[in-house]
């Protein structure tokens, strides 16, 4: 049975758009729903592009109520019936609460090696610390930000003249290739890591 995929995004989506593509043909899933807390999201008029079916909510009327924005998110959920759920380049905090309702069936890419420089800034913070290697992750999304089992990853080489800034454009291609490996073997069962070298 194919696998339904809710994708959320806050911006440009281009992980999204790399998750979608790799669901065209011969996948065990695809998408249903791109969902951003972003009405403005440049990814949204690209699901729409791709024929996905989209959905906006706004967060900041929500103000501090982060357990309003999450019922309106997990109505919206409900409805689109996922099985799984992709975080990509979504830059919300989601809580215990929500989290207990979909454990087992949400993912995340976070730009660094984990466990390494999990929380924001990652390229820089790698860069401060002199790493040989950088690279972004796949993983399970759980409670604790930024460190659920480890689903896949992608390493790449620092070079001497990087910045924070280059650091994420050599890596952006790396997580547009990590990220549908991972879902294709999670749709599928499938739980053994997905290891690349950039
Ligand atoms: C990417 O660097 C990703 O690692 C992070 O958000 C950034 C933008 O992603 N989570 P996208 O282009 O919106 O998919």
């Amino acid at each position: 049975m194919t696998k339904r995929v809710a994708i959320l995004i806050s911006g440009g989506g281009s992980n999204m758009v790399a998750l979608a593509q790799s669901m065209r043909e011969d996948h065990p899933a695809k998408p249903v729903l791109v969902l951003s807390n972003n009405p403005n999201a440049g990814g949204l008029s690209k699901a729409r592009a791709l024929h996905i079916p989209t959905m906006a909510i706004d967060h900041k009327p929500y103000g501090q109520d982060r357990a309003g924005f999450e019922d309106a998110l997990q109505q919206v959920l409900e409805t689109a019936q996922p099985d799984i759920i992709c975080l990509a380049g979504f830059m919300r905090i989601l809580t215990p609460d929500f989290m207990v309702k979909w454990e087992g069936r949400i993912l995340n890419i976070h730009p660094s090696l984990l466990p390494k420089y999990k929380g924001l800034h990652t390229h820089a913070r790698a860069l401060e610390a002199g790493d040989a290697e950088h690279g972004c992750t796949v993983h399970e999304v759980t409670a604790a930000l930024d460190d659920g089992p480890i689903l896949g990853q992608a390493h790449m080489p620092v070079l001497a003249d990087d910045t924070p800034d280059t650091l994420a454009t050599r890596l952006l291609p790396l997580e547009h290739a990590l990220y549908p490996a991972v879902l294709r073997r999670f749709a599928a069962g499938d739980r053994t890591p997905v290891t690349l070298q950039g």
